[in-house]
């Protein structure tokens, strides 16, 4: 497999030398494996910053009035969310250790969403603290919690309600979210959302800005963006505004937007995405003669994924005749579960001599004690040997995100590339990271 053929997977600065070894940003990998060790997870600024501005382009030309998050829970560290706020992004977090590390990064944290479905109030706390510009309500108990802490701390706190509009987007059982049967979002159907919004008008120490949904994650099909949106534009209509007289300043189609991950996934463009939501959006607005919301968009894995590999090296190998070759390298689901929880599809290559033909089909195994650790099963690849270097793209989102100590692994050194120089961005762990919690 050439990189011609990976066009969709690899980083956008990906090429190769004339001996078929693969560059990214202008290193190339076997450099970068020398100087900071396998497992390597290697982002390419050009792909963040250009993935970046995609969607807040599509999102701008489609709408008068929109503003990009980046979904932190993807991938998010300092280095990282500095690249971001520069391009002027705004964020979404999940916790108040994503909130710190924002803070920690100097983002401007009147532009960070706070969601979750069960917040905790010691993290509302310090959210609210810190300055948070939205809470984005998902639940009864958390608007008193909300409300109280403000006005404990002597502020009002602008917030929205995450509602359920009863819609599939068809994707994986586990990262499904907009339907009835979930834990995320007060439902339409059931007039809890309702319910949540008359309470929190009746709050003071709250200012109801208006609503958010999430349907899924990665959605590959349109339709469910424009469901989604004709259920909320109804309830705006007939509940919050003309029943409980409440005006929707705000809205959040959420994020969700698919990724390739295989050469022949085909994922809609922003541009398409764009299309899709502020069309139906503004068509709705237009029908039901309500003004125009400020729009938030929360794309994670369509601009973190693709702008990282994965570099690993090769170990044993284990022949099971007429069966299965397993190749182990020296990663595993400690760095990428998602292979194991969700049975993610990814491209293999052999990365020092990505030109050389097909040999066999492998199964690629990590090391960690568990059988379903496999990174990729049945994968057309050269004929593997032991020390060379794979790798495996569109690598950036979700996997050191969840990844884990799981045998006590060491979580992977981190770098950013661009032209042609390097710079680490997290450094792998070592032994005293992993006893650092111990009390002896
Ligand atoms: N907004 C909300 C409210 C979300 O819950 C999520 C993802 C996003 C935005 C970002 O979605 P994205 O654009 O990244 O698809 N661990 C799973 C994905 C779980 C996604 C959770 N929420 C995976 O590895 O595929």
């Amino acid at each position: 497999m050439t990189i011609d053929n990976l066009s969709h997977v690899l980083p956008l600065s990906a090429d190769s030398t004339d001996q078929g070894l693969l560059q990214i940003g202008g290193c190339d990998v076997k450099s970068l494996a020398n100087q900071y060790g396998t497992p390597l997870y290697i982002y390419d600024v050009q792909s963040i910053r250009e993935l970046a501005m995609n969607w807040v382009q599509a999102f701008a030309d489609a709408y008068p009035d929109s503003e990009v998050l980046y979904a932190s829970k993807a991938y998010i560290s300092r280095p990282f969310a500095r690249l971001l706020s520069e391009l002027d992004l705004s964020f979404d977090a999940v916790s108040e250790g994503e909130i710190e590390v924002l803070s920690a990064a100097n983002v401007d944290l009147s532009r960070v969403y706070f969601h979750g479905n069960n917040k905790t109030p010691p993290e509302i706390y310090r959210s609210m603290q810190l300055g948070v510009g939205r809470i984005v309500l998902d639940g009864f108990d958390e608007i008193d919690t909300v409300a109280q802490i403000a006005d404990d701390l002597g502020i009002t706190q602008p917030v929205l309600l995450r509602v359920s509009p009863g819609v599939d987007a068809h994707t994986h059982e586990k990262t499904t979210t907009g339907i009835l049967d979930s834990k995320f979002g007060l439902p339409i159907e059931t007039g809890l959302a309702e319910l949540a919004i008359s309470k929190i008008i009746e709050k003071p120490a709250l200012s109801f800005r208006g609503l958010h949904m999430h349907l899924g994650s990665p959605i590959f099909d349109l339709e469910p963006y424009k469901l989604g949106i004709e259920v909320l534009a109804e309830f705006i209509d007939e509940i919050c505004i003309k029943k409980l007289g409440v005006s929707v300043e705000e809205f959040s189609p959420g994020g969700g937007f698919a990724t390739a991950y295989r050469d022949s996934d085909d994922p809609p463009a922003p541009k398409e995405y764009a299309k899709i939501i502020c069309k139906t959006l503004i068509d709705e607005a237009e029908k039901r003669n309500f003004s125009l919301p400020h729009i938030t968009l929360e794309p994670g894995r369509s601009i973190a994924a693709r702008s990282g590999i994965a570099v690993y090296t090769v170990g044993n190998r284990k022949e099971v005749p007429g069966i299965r070759t397993y190749v182990s390298v020296d990663g595993g689901m400690s760095d990428n579960i998602r292979p194991a929880l969700y049975d993610s599809i990814y491209e293999v290559i052999a990365a020092e001599r990505v030109n050389d033909p097909v040999e066999e089909k492998v199964t690629i195994a990590g090391k960690y004690c568990e059988s379903g650790d496999l990174l990729a099963k049945d994968v057309d690849v050269p004929r593997l040997i032991s020390g060379e270097l794979i790798a495996i793209p569109s690598s950036g989102a979700y996997q050191l995100a969840m990844s884990s100590n799981y045998n006590l692994a060491y979580r992977p050194a981190v770098i950013l590339v661009e032209n042609g120089q390097s710079r680490l961005m997290q450094r792998r762990e070592k032994a005293e990271d992993l006893m650092r919690l111990d009390i002896d």
